[in-house]
């Protein structure tokens, strides 16, 4: 049996946006005084935009030195700075073998979805050409609880009218993996030193339904003899 779904986070799995939004946050950051390099913006990764202020707050060692309306200018500015940015993106953006798994899922009859708490995403997949090719993409304006909450991920499946259990979900963030291991599904992660993800590979280059099968296949079966 095929699995009923592929869910799939968009920000560094479907285009590689990480730079963009770094870029952007070391403009906010800097006006405040706080250097942040790659290396922490790497922590960022799938984490909300309020979230990731904090984070580099904390960083800074200022924690309490903005109240909830400044916070919220600060993070404003940043999103107008992250949001110009995204004219630079093109279905040329799309990461390698992205396009061509999402037509392959479609022809073997596997439904897509996309579980980002992007609040661009529908501007993302607009500007990649993409926008006609998921079946469902959960709202992130309507999350209640970011990654590594398994939310999102639920949201997607509820919307696809699927069973986690049957789905396989795809990340490249350490919290993205933590909240597909909580929904029930099984995880792919992209990149290196990715923690408990059911299956590890290095790019999206090695992410093919060919690959995916065999993996599902295997799991299935390990599943099945332990029973
Ligand atoms: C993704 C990115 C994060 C970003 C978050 C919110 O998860 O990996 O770096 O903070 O989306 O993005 P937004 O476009 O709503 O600011
Ligand atoms: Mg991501």
């Amino acid at each position: 049996m095929k699995p009923q779904a592929v869910i799939f986070d968009l920000d560094g799995v479907i285009t590689d946006t990480a730079h963009l939004h770094f870029v952007a946050w070391r403009n906010v950051a800097a006006e405040v005084g706080i250097m942040i390099d790659e290396k922490f913006n790497a922590e960022l990764k799938g984490i909300s935009r309020m979230a990731s202020l904090e984070r580099i707050l904390h960083h800074g060692g200022k924690d309490a030195a903005f109240d909830l309306s400044a916070r919220e200018a600060l993070a404003g500015r940043k999103n107008a700075l992250y949001v110009d940015s995204l004219s630079q993106l093109t279905p040329q953006s799309v990461l390698p073998g992205m396009t061509s798994l999402l037509h392959t899922l479609k022809a073997q009859g596997i439904k897509t979805g996309l579980a980002s708490v992007s609040l661009n995403a529908p501007a993302i997949l607009t500007a990649l050409g993409l926008q006609s090719h998921f079946d469902f993409c959960a709202d992130a304006s309507r999350l209640k609880r970011s990654k590594p909450d398994p939310e999102i991920f639920l949201a997607a499946c509820e919307g696809l009218k699927v069973d986690p259990a049957r789905c396989i979900g795809i990340e490249d963030a350490q919290a993205g993996i933590e909240a597909i291991n909580a929904s029930g599904m099984l995880s792919v992660g992209i990149g290196v030193g990715l923690k408990h993800a059911d299956l590890l590979l290095d790019s999206t280059e090695e992410l093919t339904w060919p690959r995916l099968e065999a993996f599902w296949n295997q799991q299935q079966r390990a599943c099945a003899s332990s029973h």
